[in-house]
């Protein structure tokens, strides 16, 4: 994260951009007409899709944006950099019809320098061209890809003016974190024929801790800095994320002109053979993929919906890691992960495939951008370096691991595979195992990367059996990492439904292979990661199944249905008729909080009614949950996820809509189009009238420039209309 000081300028440039929607002959060159173009703000989707069942053809194709510029007179004499944090895949930019270059990948930033083609006393055009067909020459293209790469320039642009002489990087390496903390800090600098010093100073919350200065050569352009014996040092981790910010200064002949601020934390994470130890303890890593698309937008999702799945993993899933499946992700997700204390496994884009030369270079390329960017982050554990479950290949991956432990000598490497007997250049051997008992680990530093996913694709509203098994899957593989102190621990796939292409998928363009659904709505098995956290955190009580008495095959009844709760014991009551208790499943036993698994029989129909569960700790009854036995849609509901909005027009906050019964649980088979209205500044992303998929489904709130109230109106043909409001407040505008 870098911000503003005296002398750099970071101008955000996200607003007032054209989109011309597809490229045309003659779109960069210097004679602009943007007759056609539509006004539209960053991150954008080059096309707004239906949330499942489409084809890939909708954005699958070279796009072309301009922005128009002045740039302010005391800018004079810098340099200006177009930065972009990412546009999917490949992009060539112009400005005022000079071509800047092109630029090929779409998970990883990019700079142009424009100075040579500015104008200073009127209009300037930054044009960009957006390859987003599936290009195999960039990766991961070039074989099959089990997700969609979507379209646009999906992430910020900013321009940044800088001295001639600046800083372009700094890199804060911590050591010795729980004895003697000390810092070292790597400042790449671009020297202009002036030698001079440079100060770095660690802060927090604004205050100075300590300082050192370091005289430099005219022709150094890596300078490092110790900073030795740090004082009440407080170390970074997932219960209690300190971080610090580091600000350097450079000063040629002894008088600042540049200053480069970077937040980092102090913390000890080793993978060993006693499993993974962060700040000298054993942490057995509890984890998720992540893809980062969503519906309808689909990777184009601004700055507070990013950070709402961080705040979903950790939070409402209560893992304890993520894994950027399969490519490195928007700084606003990895900020939040490094404020929450979510651990991060980060990898280069890729999938099964590995080109030829050239992509190779790409993707040694892509190991070098993703570490420089996001190396001072303390949540950043482990570098995922090959190409997600490829096959060996000896020399590519001896350069993709040189490239991260020269880059980043404190962390160690990974390579995700599925071959449990391919060539391992890395430090940790991640594996995706997808067999059940899952294989001994065959290296000492071991960790499971993917587990489940399509071997048991569910929806929220498959049948009963299916959801219950999907929750005891999840429950069977952290067992038994839990049961062996040579597993780091694991990572099951995945968090969220996503978009794939038609032969991946269950024939809907989604792989159900999450915990939550495309909207981030939980299924059963989200219970389970949530029921593992510490009951003075939350008491949970999570259903492994939905209440009905003839949904399974073969008998009537539930039988034996599990309940994923970090509760002693429970009591169960059907028509308010007590009708057992249970304690936690001895088969899941390595667990901190095993499923109870509660005997709901071969039930006559008769008596019936609600189910109610009550949990239980040191005696005393803690939580209860009751499920309507009524068969009854009762109410629809509303939730946002924000009542506030910054009115930047892009700020976006989800709402998910719901058909629950009496007691607020959502019933699984309940349909209904929700026709939405929307009132004062803001628009609906999604479908209007939403068909509910399952009882259930989201739509987002975009708020438009300005301030106001907001007001939702949303109607069930049957259950009747609810209304929410929400706040949009101005944002303030923009430098350019
Ligand atoms: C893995 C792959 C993931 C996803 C998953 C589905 O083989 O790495 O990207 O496709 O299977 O279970």
């Amino acid at each position: 994260m870098t911000t503003n000081t005296a002398a750099r300028r970071i101008l955000p440039m996200n607003r007032n951009w054209l989109f011309g929607g597809p490229s045309r002959p003659g779109a960069m060159n210097a004679n602009f007409d943007d007759s056609g173009f539509t006004k539209v703000t960053l991150p954008h989707a080059n096309a707004v899709l239906p949330w499942h069942s489409f084809d890939e053809s909708a954005y699958t194709f070279v796009s072309i944006y301009r922005r128009h510029f002045r740039l302010p007179e005391t800018l004079r004499g810098m340099r200006i950099f177009a930065d972009f944090e990412g546009a999917m895949t490949a992009t060539k930019a112009a400005l005022n019809g000079q071509p800047l270059g092109e630029y090929l990948g779409g998970y990883t930033p990019f700079s142009f320098e424009l100075t040579p083609h500015l104008n200073w006393t009127g209009d300037n055009v930054l044009a960009a061209e957006v390859d987003s067909t599936e290009r195999p020459d960039i990766p991961p293209f070039g074989g099959n890809i089990d997700f969609l790469t979507f379209g646009g320039i999906y992430r910020e642009v900013s321009l940044r003016a800088v001295p001639p002489s600046h800083i372009a990087d700094v890199f804060v390496q911590t050591f010795d974190c729980l004895s003697r903390p000390r810092l070292e800090v790597l400042c790449s600098i671009v020297p202009d024929g002036r030698g001079g010093t440079l100060r770095v100073e660690l802060r927090r919350r604004g205050e100075t801790l300590c300082a050192a200065t370091r005289a430099y050569d005219p022709d150094a352009s890596e300078i490092a800095v110790g900073l030795d014996d740090i004082q009440g040092v407080e170390l970074w981790s997932p219960d209690k994320p300190v971080l610090y910010d580091l600000v350097c200064r450079l000063m040629p002949d002894g008088a600042p002109e540049d200053e480069y601020e970077t937040r980092f934390g102090f913390r000890e994470a080793r993978f060993t053979p006693d499993g993974f130890m962060l700040n000298g303890a054993p942490l057995k890593i509890r984890g998720l993929n992540r893809h980062q698309t969503y519906p309808y937008t689909s990777g184009a999702m601004p700055r507070r919906v990013q950070r709402r799945d961080a705040q979903i993993l950790k939070h409402e899933l209560k893992v304890n890691l993520v894994r950027t499946s399969h490519y490195p992700q928007s700084r606003h997700f990895l900020d939040a992960c490094d404020e929450l204390g979510l651990l991060v496994l980060e990898e280069i884009p890729g999938w099964q495939h590995i080109g030829d030369g050239p992509w190779q270079d790409i993707a040694v390329r892509n190991v070098e951008e993703m570490i420089r960017r996001d190396r001072n982050r303390p949540s950043v554990v482990l570098w995922g370096v090959r190409i997600n479950e490829s096959q060996d290949s000896h020399d590519f991956y001896l350069r993709t691991n040189e490239a991260a432990r020269r880059l980043d000598p404190t962390r160690q490497t990974g390579g995700i595979r599925y071959i449990y007997d391919s060539e391992r250049l890395e430090d940790v051997f991640t594996m995706n195992d997808f067999d059940f008992p899952l294989r001994p680990p065959n290296h000492p530093l071991y960790l499971n990367t993917e587990f489940n996913g399509h071997m048991f694709s569910t929806k929220r509203f498959d049948q009963v059996e299916r959801v219950a098994e999907h929750v005891l899957r999840h429950a069977r593989v952290h067992n038994q990492l839990a049961s062996d102190a040579r597993y780091a621990g694991g990572i099951g796939w995945c968090a969220f439904d996503y978009n794939t292409h038609a032969n991946f998928g269950s024939g809907d363009r989604i792989c159900h292979h999450g915990v939550s659904d495309i909207f981030r709505i939980p299924k059963a098995a989200a219970g389970f990661y949530r029921s593992q956290c510490d009951p003075a955190e939350e008491v949970v009580l999570e259903p492994g199944f939905h209440w009905s008495s003839g949904d399974r095959s073969g008998a009537a009844g539930l039988g034996i249905v599990p309940v994923c709760s970090n509760c002693e014991r429970l009591e169960y009551f059907i028509g308010g008729e007590k009708r057992g208790e249970a304690l936690p499943s001895k088969d899941y036993g390595y667990l901190r909080h095993p499923p109870f698994l509660i005997d709901l029989g071969n039930l006559p129909l008769s008596p019936w009614g609600d189910l109610r569960i009550d949990g239980y700790i040191g005696g005393k009854k803690v939580i209860s949950r009751t499920l309507s036995g009524r068969g009854v849609d009762a109410r629809l509901a509303v939730e946002p996820d924000d009542l506030l909005l910054d009115g930047d027009g892009v700020d976006m906050t989800r709402v998910v809509l719901r058909v629950t019964d009496e007691f607020g649980n959502t019933r699984p088979f309940a349909t209904g189009a929700i026709s939405l209205a929307i009132d004062g500044p803001g628009e609906i992303v999604g479908e209007n009238p939403f068909a509910l998929a399952g009882g259930a489904g989201a739509v987002w709130i975009r708020a438009a420039f300005g301030a106001g109230a907001v007001t939702l109106v949303a109607r069930h043909p049957y259950l009747g209309e609810q209304r929410v409001s929400l706040r949009v407040a101005a944002a303030a505008g923009e430098d350019i």
